[in-house]
């Protein structure tokens, strides 16, 4: 039988500035609360207001995918966000970074994502994937015209992707500004770390 698993709430962008600014910090400043929710929700934090605008913006959508899903906590909450349910389809191989026997799975399905036809989807969520590996460049190769990429990561020379994704992304997909902004806007960092949510029409 398959294992069940409380999803962990969202919490609200200011309930989040208040906790990383308020609580312990050290020289590491918050890196060890990071390592902590990265095991057990995700790379990157998902505040209430990032979910609920992302959400409206997936809702136009007919199918999502998202292709490194991590643990699922992302999909999990968009899936409710957007009322695409099952139209949004979450997948990870579980090859690297997690302690398997203790990995979550709030809602991804095992297995790797290249055999999937990425095509069909009207949109991509890639949040984080993996640094100085190739997959996020495959992934956006294997994208056509007119498909929307939802990225969540660090910019060219930082901790997501690489540099051939990146000069990919500036070259064949066009920023959309206005999504990109509304659904940001309700973000929060991590200490040290420069990522954002992006959103991009494939040209
Ligand atoms: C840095 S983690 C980011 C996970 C998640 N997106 C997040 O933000 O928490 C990258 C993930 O990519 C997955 N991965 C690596 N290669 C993959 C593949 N070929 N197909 C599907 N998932 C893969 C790993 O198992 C890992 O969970």
């Amino acid at each position: 039988m398959a294992k069940c698993f409380d999803v962990p709430a969202l919490m609200s962008q200011q309930d989040w500035l208040d906790k990383l600014n308020g609580g312990p910090r050290s020289a590491y400043g918050n890196y060890y609360t990071r390592k902590e929710y990265i095991a057990e929700h995700s790379w990157s934090i998902l505040t209430t207001e990032v979910a609920r605008e992302l959400g409206k913006f997936l809702s136009t959508f007919d199918l999502v995918i998202e292709p490194f899903a991590g643990t699922g906590y992302l999909a999990h909450h968009l899936r409710k966000a957007s009322g695409l349910g099952k139209r949004y389809r979450a997948y990870d191989a579980c090859v690297s970074h997690w302690d398997e026997t203790k990995r979550p799975n709030y809602g991804f399905t095992k297995s790797g994502v290249f055999n999937t036809n990425i095509k069909k989807a009207d949109c991509v969520v890639m949040s984080w994937p993996n640094y100085d590996e190739n997959l996020a460049y495959r992934i956006a190769r294997k994208m056509v015209s007119g498909q929307y990429l939802v990225y969540q990561g660090e910019g060219g020379g930082g901790c997501t992707g690489d540099y051939q994704f990146h000069n990919y992304l500036d070259d064949n997909f066009e920023y959309i500004e206005d999504d990109s902004c509304l659904i940001g806007s309700g973000g929060v960092q991590w200490d040290g770390m420069h990522d954002t949510w992006s959103v991009y029409r494939k040209k």
